[in-house]
């Protein structure tokens, strides 16, 4: 961990943690990271003192600690650093850097110099996909590395500093009309007086004062305001599936996982615009009475959960959270609530069993959320950008979100650009701009000297593009009709020098690594279809491995409790089918 040894009275803090939640369960996971900070590791004794100091079993304890990989049993160095590897990182330059990274430290993964000041692992996705390539040094981020900065920021942390980053804030583009994007370049807009001269809290005092909860629903289902979690599922309609039965309590969950490989759009919105996101969730907790919120926001938006925590300060001491939010009888707590690296837990019942205090295990469903979901209560889980976008729909109305975007797919999106173009970025644009402009327009092009290869347009998981097909809009639909989907809006481009085996293996090891282990189909495919890839990509390739490859996947989609075992076949099928030779190639 990043801190020296910290003082810290475990049982004082179970106390308090106990205390700001209403089940023990929800304080193990941020009990257990503080016994990680004061001892380096969770020792088999600390997990017997922390399942006694909360009242829970050991074994739930125990599951905890080793499903999490955030949280370690063997001692780490003082400064743990994670270097992505995964498919934007890659694409840019992380493997030649990680080699660097490496000789300056005389160690291998999983290693502590001799020193005891680092140890390292590669990471599975930083959520930082446009600013590649990155690394975390216990909490601090370094983007855009270069060798000369990663051996600077490894000398400096020698010296004893703390290096800053030095590199300039995500790109953003200026769009007219945005809703969400609105602050971006505006400086302190997380400051809550910034944020409220630029009109934030404008649309919570308007439902307070002039609009019933109906009324917010039905705003919001005529906007037409899709779920931008990936799935698109209209938000108000989700809304109105939870019982109004007053003697339950209603849970709302902000969904801040954002682990899904090219996706790094929620964490702009926390850090750049958090009262935005404060103000949606109060007006959507309004519409269908929720008493709680949970943000639960990756572990490792260390520095959004920063500017995060003191913009949910703010807002507690203006009185736009707590109790009687501005004398209206309305009450609402907001929990911030870290994960621990698991990128199953931004699935909605991985993310409930998780704040739960569980191992982050999908539930069968039904019963769907909306009936029994958090601590078995009525629950919704939103998406940061799908709630950041309710305050510009109340003030500015139905027809003003309609104006942007398509009839199916109305307003704008946060699209986030990365790999091979020369201006990656984060940029709010209407839905159905088509993605040859998002590459060619937006983005700058593609890198001096190369052509584009292939497109993956929403995220890790959805069916990749030949270079033939991006004359496509970029909605929901659209996007369908092409074979692909939107998902989470991560455009991951690649250009001429790609090989599409060696792409494939790097998200395919990211699934095998991700599955939760639950459904045989999902925890054999993706361990098997990992394997067959780096065999192929090492020159020992056979015949019928594509076959192979494609059985295993066409067995894994459908087939789970999940949609990441679907998640993980899709690539695979759509990469077999979009660039045979190449795989044909390697089998011999
Ligand atoms: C494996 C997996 C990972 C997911 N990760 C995220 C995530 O990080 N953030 C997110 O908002 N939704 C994620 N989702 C989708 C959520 O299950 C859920 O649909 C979403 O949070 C609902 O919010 P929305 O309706 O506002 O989009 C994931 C789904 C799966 C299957
Ligand atoms: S599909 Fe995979 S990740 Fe989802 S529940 Fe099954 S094993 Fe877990």
């Amino acid at each position: 961990m990043s801190s020296d040894k910290v003082k810290i009275d475990v049982s004082e803090t179970a106390g308090m943690l106990k205390f700001r939640y209403e089940h023990s369960g929800a304080a193990l996971v941020p009990l257990l990271f503080e016994v990680q900070r004061r001892d380096g590791c969770v020792t088999e004794k600390a997990e017997l003192d922390v399942a006694e100091l909360l009242g829970v079993s050991p074994r739930l304890v125990h599951e905890a600690v080793t499903f999490y990989p955030l949280l370690f049993q063997r001692p780490v160095g003082k400064y743990l650093i994670q270097f992505c590897h995964n498919i934007s990182c890659s694409l840019v330059g992380a493997e030649p850097l990680i080699k660097i990274l490496e000789e300056e430290l005389g160690v291998g993964p999983g290693e502590v110099t001799e020193d005891g000041l680092f140890s390292y692992r590669r990471a599975e996705c930083l959520g930082c996909c446009a600013d590649a390539p990155v690394m975390l040094v216990g909490e601090r981020l370094y983007t855009r590395l270069t060798e000369d900065k990663v051996r600077r920021v490894i000398a400096e942390f020698r010296d004893g500093r703390v290096p800053e980053d030095g590199a300039p804030l995500t790109e953003t583009a200026e769009i007219d009309n945005p809703a969400l994007s609105l602050n971006f370049k505006v400086p302190n807009a997380a400051n809550i007086k910034v944020a409220e001269s630029r009109g934030a809290y404008k649309a919570l005092r308007k439902v307070l004062t002039e609009m019933t909860p109906e009324q917010i629903t039905e705003d919001v289902k005529r906007a037409g305001l899709r779920g931008m979690g990936g799935a698109g599922f209209p938000a108000g309609v989700k809304w109105s599936f939870v019982p109004k039965d007053p003697s339950l309590t209603r849970y709302l969950c902000v969904n801040c996982d954002e682990s899904e490989p090219g996706t790094c759009k929620d964490r702009e919105i926390m850090r750049r615009d958090p009262h935005r996101l404060i103000e949606g969730t109060v007006i959507a907790a309004r519409a269908f009475g929720a008493s709680v919120a949970y943000v639960y926001i990756r572990r490792e938006f260390y520095e959004p959960r920063d500017i995060f925590k003191r913009a949910l300060d703010e807002a507690y001491a203006a009185g736009y959270l707590g109790r009687d939010i501005l004398g209206s009888g309305l009450n609402l707590d907001i929990h911030l609530h870290p994960g621990a690296g698991a990128y199953i837990c931004g699935e909605e019942t991985g993310l409930i069993e998780s704040i739960e205090g569980k191992k982050g295990w999908p539930r069968i469903r039904p019963p769907f959320p909306a009936l029994k979901g958090l601590f078995r209560q009525p629950t919704v889980v939103n998406n940061v950008e799908t709630l950041s976008n309710i305050p510009y729909i109340i003030l500015n109305g139905v027809d003003a979100y309609r104006q942007r975007g398509t009839e199916k797919s109305p307003g704008t999106k946060l699209f986030c650009i990365s790999g091979h173009v020369r201006r990656p970025g984060v940029y709010e644009l209407p839905m159905g701009t088509g993605l040859r402009e998002m590459i060619y327009g937006v983005a700058g092009g593609i890198r001096e000297g190369h052509t584009l290869k292939a497109v993956i347009p929403g995220g890790s998981s959805v069916p990749v593009l030949t270079s033939d097909e991006i004359d496509i809009a970029m909605d929901f639909e659209s996007t369908q009709a092409a074979g692909t989907m939107l998902g989470s809006g991560g455009v991951i481009v690649m250009d001429d020098t790609v090989s599409m085996p060696l792409a494939l293996e790097i998200l395919s090891r990211f699934y095998a690594h991700e599955s939760c282990g639950q459904c045989t189909p999902c925890r054999e495919g993706t361990s098997w279809i990992y394997r067959i890839l780096q065999r192929m990509n090492r020159g020992l390739g056979r015949k019928g491995d594509i076959e192979l490859l494609l059985d295993l996947a066409n067995s894994m989609d459908g087939t789970t409790i999940c949609p990441l075992g679907a998640a993980a076949a899709w690539p695979v099928q759509a990469m077999l089918k979009k660039f045979p030779d190449e795989f044909e190639r390697l089998c011999h």
